[in-house]
């Protein structure tokens, strides 16, 4: 079928064991109170551990020291 399914490219993910899932960009994230949010870059890093500062983005925070 044109235009279906198959003919379309698939969008990459990787999860990054015991960090961000990485997703290849431009990429919008949609939060719970219905706003988007928008990434250019080539490979957006969308926070996995719930510490990022800057949700959803991941800002490093998961390699922080655990006690
Ligand atoms: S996964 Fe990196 S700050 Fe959460």
């Amino acid at each position: 079928m044109p235009g279906g399914p198959a003919e379309r490219p698939a969008t990459r993910v990787r999860r990054d064991p015991g960090g961000p899932l990485l997703i290849e960009g431009p990429v919008e994230v949609e939060l719970p109170d219905g706003s988007l949010v928008r990434s250019d870059r080539p490979v957006v890093a969308l926070c996995m551990c719930g510490r990022s500062g800057i949700p959803p983005w991941c800002d490093t925070s998961h390699r922080g020291r655990r006690a």
